[in-house]
């Protein structure tokens, strides 16, 4: 009989997701405006295995695909990959419709299977490389700390080649119909919500999402099931390239310049230094407004952006309170291939440029010499120092 509301991704093996439209943040912190799906995997045959499972709002239109394949038949296990709550908070719901079934983990998954939800009985704790064998399917378990909680492991089931890689090749946005690779536009559609996804929610686990990478390499892999976004079934080598890209920070030779002003004069030298950016050569050139842009999208920009330069205003003899908040998540995204400009302007006191170098002085990176600071509005010759400070990136960017 015809599925209705699941998806068959081989003759074992179901799409049970579910796309959640109603969540405005992720982590109630990254805005969701194409929302974002909540992968799930149901293995069937002599036992059936659900790898997997779902954030507990969207979690009565997952039963119901549960029960369109199941039927009348029992649950026999549930692989727990990643326990952050967008994949497990529905676990109570589904332990109420089949109590018996078992929980294959890893021994850091248990303490948050304690914690969160009171759950202690019924768990099959795996180590790296294990394999188990259920019923006629034979998985093997991979540890992936960090990528993205320390308890995350990937599961692989070697007869069809496939891997369920919970967050790692994710990405922001329901699946609208079309849940593979072949049947969306992955650039149109998925590649900047992709790429955003891993800046903001794995970036600062870069050098291990790399480790977790390598460790993959020698996989055949067929089909990526991940726990968000589009399964890769027809180019799954092209999502291994982009998040190996992404976690090796590659840079474009474009310039990003980020302000924050309260009455325009500080936004008016951003523009001068865009403006010697130009002078420079650099086409690729974005100014920003702190206090308005999302900081999800500047870090995003940030990640994959050469030139980076940071201007403020002051405020209460400190910087502006926005890009405050910006260079501590900056700082911990731990970026190594930028290069950094700053300037500060102040009305009375200062105290935004002595944040800004205090911030530059902090990270690993090149920073240019030319650190204007300027009180009031730009006079004539203070917007040709910022002009300069724009060609000055522009030259290091060219020449490195
Ligand atoms: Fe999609 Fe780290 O949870």
């Amino acid at each position: 009989m015809e599925n209705l509301l699941t998806e068959r991704i081989k003759d074992h093996l179901y799409y049970i997701g579910v796309n959640d439209r109603e969540t405005q943040l992720f982590e109630n912190m990254w805005p969701l405006p194409d929302g974002v799906a909540y992968n799930s995997f149901l293995m069937t045959g002599e036992k059936n295995i659900i790898i997997d499972l779902v954030k507990v709002n969207t979690v009565s239109s997952y039963i119901e695909k549960v029960q369109e394949i199941l039927k009348e038949d029992s649950l026999d296990y549930i692989v727990i990959n990643h326990v952050e709550p967008d994949h497990s908070s529905g676990i109570l719901n589904i332990l109420e419709l089949y109590p018996d079934v078992k929980l294959i983990c890893n021994k850091k998954t248990v303490p948050f299977l304690k914690t969160y939800y009171g759950i202690e009985d019924n768990l099959i704790v795996v180590s790296e490389g294990e394999t188990l064998e259920l019923g006629n399917r034979k998985l093997t378990f991979y540890m992936t700390p960090m990528v993205h909680w320390p308890e995350s492991m990937v599961t692989y089931e070697e007869e069809s080649k496939t891997l369920f890689s919970q967050d790692i090749f994710g990405g922001f946005g329901t699946l609208n119909g079309a849940i593979f690779d072949d049947q969306v536009k992955f650039d149109d559609n998925y590649y900047s919500e992709t790429t955003r996804y891993f800046i903001n929610i794995v970036g600062k686990y870069a050098s291990q999402a790399l480790k977790a990478l390598n460790k993959l390499k020698d996989l055949e892999i067929s089909t990526i099931c991940p726990v968000h976004g589009p399964i890769w079934r027809k180019e799954p080598e092209r999502i291994v390239k982009l998040y190996t890209d992404l976690a090796q920070q590659k840079v474009k030779d474009a310039v990003l310049i980020i302000y924050g002003s309260m009455y325009g004069n500080t936004e008016r030298m951003a523009e001068a230094v865009a403006r010697g950016v130009a002078k420079g050569g650099i086409t690729d050139i974005r100014i920003r407004d702190v206090g308005k842009t999302p900081f999800s999208y500047l870090l995003a920009e940030a990640w994959e952006t050469k030139g980076i330069i940071l201007g403020s205003c002051s405020y209460n003899n400190n910087i502006f309170p926005p890009m405050s908040f910006l260079m501590e998540e900056l700082k911990q995204q731990k970026m190594k291939n930028n290069i950094w400009g700053i300037f500060g302007s102040y009305s009375w006191s200062g105290g935004a440029l002595k944040r800004l170098r205090e911030f530059t002085e902090g990270n690993k990176c090149e920073v240019l010499e030319r650190q204007p600071e300027i009180q009031g509005a730009a006079n004539e010759e203070e917007l040709r120092e910022l002009i300069q400070l724009g060609e000055d990136m522009a030259r290091a960017i060219l020449e490195s």
